[in-house]
C-alpha cells in the first residue's frame, strides 16, 4: 500500500513507519511527506530517508478552499491508498475529506470521544481521568469524530505532568499506529457506519 504521510511536528510517528515500512514485509511503503508548514522535524526526516516532501500552508493561498485544492492535489499526484495525519495540525477541507473519505487516518493523543482538539494529554490530567491514550481514526467533517480503528490506554500516574503523561502516550500512540497501519495495508479494509471492519 501506498502511504502519504502528513505532518506538522517532530515526526517521531513518521519515523516509526518509516522504520516499519523498510521491511517489505510490512506491507506499505511512504510515497511522499506533506507539512503545512516549513522546517519541521517531519519533513527534515523524510529528507534524509529520501522521500519526496511538500509543503502547503494555508497562508500561501488567498482563502481556505484554494489551499484545500492544493493540498488535495499535491496528496492526489502521489497516489495514496491510505493518507495519515501523523500530528497534522490542520483541519482539512470539504476537497480533501471527499477525496479521501474513508482512506484517511489521523492519531490523536486522547481516548476519543473524550478530550479532542489539540491538548489531549492536558485536558485529560486537568480533568483527573485515570486512563489517558490514544485514538486512530478514519476522519470526517468533524473534529476528531471519525469512525475509530483502535484505541490504546495507558495510565495516568501520581505524578505525572502535561510533558511526562504526552511522552508516554507517544509510545503506546507509536505502536499503535505501526500496527494497525499495516493491518489496514495488509488485509484491506471497509468502513460500515461508525464500525471498521478489516478484510477488504
Ligand atoms: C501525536 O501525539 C499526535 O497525537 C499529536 O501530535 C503528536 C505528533 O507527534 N496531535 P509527532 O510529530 O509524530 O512526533
Amino acid at each position: 500500500a501506498r502511504l502519504v504521510v502528513l505532518v506538522s511536528g517532530g515526526g517521531s510517528n513518521l519515523a516509526a513507519l518509516l522504520e516499519a515500512a523498510a521491511d517489505p514485509a510490512y506491507g506499505a511503503q511512504v510515497v511522499a511527506v506533506g507539512a503545512d508548514r516549513e522546517g519541521t522535524g517531519g519533513e527534515a526526516i523524510a529528507r534524509a530517508a529520501g522521500i519526496p516532501t511538500f509543503v502547503e500552508r494555508v497562508g500561501a493561498y488567498p482563502d481556505r478552499s484554494q489551499w484545500d485544492a492544493a493540498l488535495t492535489e499535491q496528496v492526489a499526484a502521489h497516489r495514496p491508498d491510505l493518507v495519515i495525519s501523523a500530528g497534522f495540525l490542520k483541519l482539512c477541507g470539504p476537497q480533501f475529506l471527499e477525496r479521501f473519505e474513508g482512506r484517511y487516518v489521523n492519531t490523536h493523543n486522547a481516548l476519543l470521544p473524550a478530550f479532542p482538539g489539540i491538548h489531549g494529554p492536558r485536558d485529560a490530567l486537568a480533568y483527573g481521568v485515570k486512563l489517558a491514550g490514544a485514538t486512530l481514526f478514519f476522519v470526517d467533517a468533524g473534529v476528531d469524530t471519525g469512525a475509530i480503528l483502535a484505541q490504546v490506554a495507558v495510565p495516568v500516574l501520581e505524578d505525572d505532568d502535561e510533558a511526562s503523561l504526552t511522552e508516554r502516550i507517544k509510545v503506546a500512540e507509536r505502536a499503535q499506529l505501526v500496527e494497525q497501519v499495516g493491518r489496514l495495508a495488509r488485509e484491506g479494509w471497509r468502513i460500515e457506519g461508525r464500525r471498521v471492519r478489516l478484510g477488504g
